[in-house]
């Protein structure tokens, strides 16, 4: 018999099960420093390699601030200053080395955007207007050129709303968009149910479901994890239900499988959202790309045990009448389908 299997059979179960969890680990260490490693070289966490993709993402993340801001019940005037300091100043070098393309366009589209809005509301907003059109004219575009460009908010209706939502799966699917606006009507516990029960038909790894949904409806309650959460302001408060999208890490067990929990809960959390949508309920996914301190926050506010991978949460709510949502450009589908 091997050494292990006389460890394995005569040890004590403690030390059976410390030699167990060391085995583990030191397998669990080559995969972590292998993506570890991929990440560093690759994400765009400084710009000290600044490419093209990197900068795209930074430009849509500051337009998407912008977009965002302006799809709010009662946007704030002139919000977003620094924000869209820094968009103008990528939006410059991509122009500069890229030339007209987007994300560029579409940034410059969601600031045309934001003028106007803030002319419906009387205000110049100078700090838009005057960089922009030096920028448009640096690069020898006009503004009438820049108006055919796509960015900004979208009016919309429940109606439409409502419409869309029974044209097919592809108006269904469309028709879903982040809300940022509610109007505080009840989130039905039997509707979640269904639509938690509809969402459980979301393939998974193996079928091992290892999902799980921590809905809360009481005020204050609410209030803390949307504030730990801290992507919803201007928003959150209007929810009637932030839901908590978990993945019970105990059904995973594999080394390789040590990012599946995210896999599987997030196409749940996707699920969700459509199955929310088709109940007529809006919602808006909440990040949960945080730090330690953070994720023991909101598991001590939210009871969430430690073995549950907390996913994203959900802010949800009932339409208004009628209301805005964020543009959210969606790029030619030959940038994202690769035929090999
Ligand atoms: C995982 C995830 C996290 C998100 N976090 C936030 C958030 O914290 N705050 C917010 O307002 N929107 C958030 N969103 C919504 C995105 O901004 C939105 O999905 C995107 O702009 C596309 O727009 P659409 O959902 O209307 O199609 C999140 C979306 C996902 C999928």
């Amino acid at each position: 018999m091997s050494i292990k299997k006389l460890i394995l059979r005569y040890a004590p179960g403690g030390v059976r099960r410390t030699l167990r969890d060391v085995y583990f680990a030191s397998k669990l260490v080559p995969g972590h420093l292998y993506d570890y490693r991929r990440f560093l070289a690759h994400a765009g966490l400084n710009k000290s390699r600044n490419a093209q993709a990197e900068r795209a993402a930074r430009i849509t993340l500051y337009y998407h601030q912008v977009e965002k801001g302006m799809s709010l019940a009662e946007p704030r005037l002139n919000f977003g200053k620094p924000i869209i300091e820094s968009l103008f100043s990528e939006l410059e070098g991509f122009l500069r080395d890229y030339g007209v393309a987007a994300p560029a366009t579409t940034g410059i589209a969601a600031l045309i955007s934001y003028i106007d809005f803030h002319q419906r509301h009387g205000e110049q907003a100078q700090h838009v207007r005057e960089p922009l059109a030096k920028l448009l004219a640096r690069h020898g575009l006009s503004m009438e050129q820049a108006r055919d460009w796509s960015g900004g908010t979208l009016p919309t209706s429940r109606a439409e709303i409502e419409q869309a939502r029974h044209g097919g799966f592809k108006s269904f699917f469309e028709s879903r968009h982040s809300i940022r606006q509610f109007s505080g009507g009840v989130v039905a516990p039997d509707d979640l149910r269904r639509a938690v029960e509809t969402a459980q038909k979301t393939p998974s790894v193996c079928n091992r479901q290892s999902w799980q949904v921590h809905a809360f409806s009481q005020p204050e309650q609410m209030a803390r994890l949307l504030q730990i959460q801290s992507g919803s302001r201007g928003f959150g408060e209007q929810a009637s239900a932030v839901l908590v999208v978990t993945s019970d890490l105990r059904s995973f067990l594999g080394v390789a499988e040590r990012y599946q929990a995210w896999i599987d809960g997030g196409m749940f959390a996707m699920s969700l959202c459509l199955a929310l949508h088709d109940l007529g309920y809006g919602s808006c996914c909440l990040n949960w790309s945080k730090e330690p301190d953070a994720d023991k926050a909101l598991r001590a506010a939210a009871g969430i045990e430690p073995y549950q991978q907390i996913i994203m949460l959900l802010a949800v709510g009932t339409l208004p009448e009628q209301f805005s949502v964020a543009r959210s450009y969606r790029p030619p589908v030959d940038q994202v389908l690769v035929l090999h």
